[in-house]
């Protein structure tokens, strides 16, 4: 499949030939601190999720043609050892799996870094097999038009991917870069399908393991992080950051800095120590008040800063279930529509991160303009100039 992708709105059967195919944008540099128009980054998360199925070629696609600057695939492992762009091991929220009675015996329960989940898992299938199957939509409710595609796109490989990436840099004459997440690594680990040497081996093959690549690898894991690092991986790192608890390997270790611990001025400098960037919930950055009103920044962009790191939210999506009360529109506010998103993403591009990742990216690339113009007082006839 290297080599091939389907085009968007084609049936995935329909392939396009990429070989000899110029990279105008390969190879040029994209400092991720450089401040120019291109900067904040605008990194699509699963792909362009508010308007295709996430991670499929036509997400990225479009998430790319939308404008975004890096594309975000998750990454799991198959039975064979393939790397593949999936949110999680479970495919039967994300595939037609369950409509495939020769896969039936493979549902089962598996406990996945100290969790029960039931289902089909990645890793029970061939990539020939996982080839057999098609992606559906993961909230069919929130983002009803996208189930319109279930069934037209398979799961991708990383591999896949990346072929995508160069061709479309050609095309659109710009960086466009991948911002890969290694997905339960110490599971993966101790399954005997360790991500990180498929990771190395991937960027190799592309020529993209070299510190001006338009890669950042990411991971709630700071051993894989590191892993990645002691395999000779020398592209950018990020430290991803949930609002509470512990990364999975500190907890199965049974010591290591809590979430809590890391964003202290001594946890950044030490994450300071294995990566360049934090990827933090939203939350961490700038919290809700109580009257769902969005309240003052934490600090932690500054102090993130003051430590050498680069900060990434995540995630930025438009329909009001996903805002905050304050910048929901409808009356009542209806969970699918859309809300101010730009006016929250602004909110948080005012505040000083240096890039989103977000599920409908020309809305973060409009926001991005809005920071970028907006010199003195508003112009009376530019009404989305706050
Ligand atoms: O990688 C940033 C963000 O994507 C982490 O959350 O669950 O969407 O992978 P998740
Ligand atoms: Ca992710």
């Amino acid at each position: 499949m290297s080599g091939f992708w389907p085009t968007t709105g084609a049936d995935c059967g329909k392939k396009v030939p990429v070989t000899g195919v110029a990279e105008r944008g390969r190879g040029t540099t994209r400092s991720p601190s450089r401040r120019g128009t291109d900067s904040p980054l605008v990194i699509g998360h699963r792909g362009a999720s508010g308007y295709r199925p996430e991670h499929t070629l036509a997400g990225y696609e479009l998430a790319a043609r939308l404008g975004a600057d890096y594309l975000e695939p998750d990454l799991v492992p198959t039975k064979d050892g393939v790397l593949v762009c999936r949110h999680e091991p479970e495919i039967g929220d994300t595939t037609d799996v369950a409509d495939h009675r020769e896969f039936a015996a493979r549902k089962r329960t598996a406990v996945i870094d100290d969790v029960a989940v039931s289902g089909w898992f990645v890793h029970d299938f061939t990539l020939a097999e996982l080839k057999t199957l098609r992606v559906t939509e993961r909230l069919p409710t929130v983002r009803r038009h996208a189930t319109m595609w279930d069934g037209r796109f398979e799961v991708p490989t990383f591999a896949e991917l990346l072929d995508l990436r160069r061709w479309l840099a050609g095309e659109q004459g710009r960086s466009i870069g991948v911002y890969p997440e290694t997905k339960h690594p110490s599971f993966f680990r101790a399954a005997g399908l360790p991500l990180e040497p498929l990771v190395a081996a991937a960027l190799r093959r592309d020529g993209l393991n070299v510190a001006s690549a338009p890669v950042h690898l990411q991971s709630f894991e700071a051993s894989s992080l590191k892993e990645l690092r002691r395999l000779g991986v020398v592209v950018p790192l990020v430290q991803l950051l949930e609002e509470s608890g512990a990364p999975y390997d500190t907890l199965a270790r049974g010591d290591g800095p809590s979430y809590a611990d890391m964003i202290t001025p001594a946890g950044l400098a030490s994450i300071a120590g294995y990566a360049g960037n934090i990827g933090p919930d939203k939350a961490m950055v700038i919290p809700q008040r109580p009257d769902g009103t969005l309240g003052a920044p934490t600090g932690l962009v500054a102090r993130a800063h003051e430590a050498g790191l680069r900060v990434h939210p995540y995630t930025f999506r438009a329909e009001n279930t996903f805002l905050p009360p304050s910048h929901r529109l409808g009356s009542p506010p209806a969970p699918a529509d859309f809300g101010r998103a730009v006016d929250e993403q602004l909110t948080y591009l005012r505040a000083g991160v240096d890039g989103l990742f977000t599920d409908h990216p020309d809305l973060t690339v409009h926001a991005r303009s809005i920071l970028h113009t907006r010199v003195g007082p508003a112009p009376a006839s530019r009404q989305d100039v706050r």
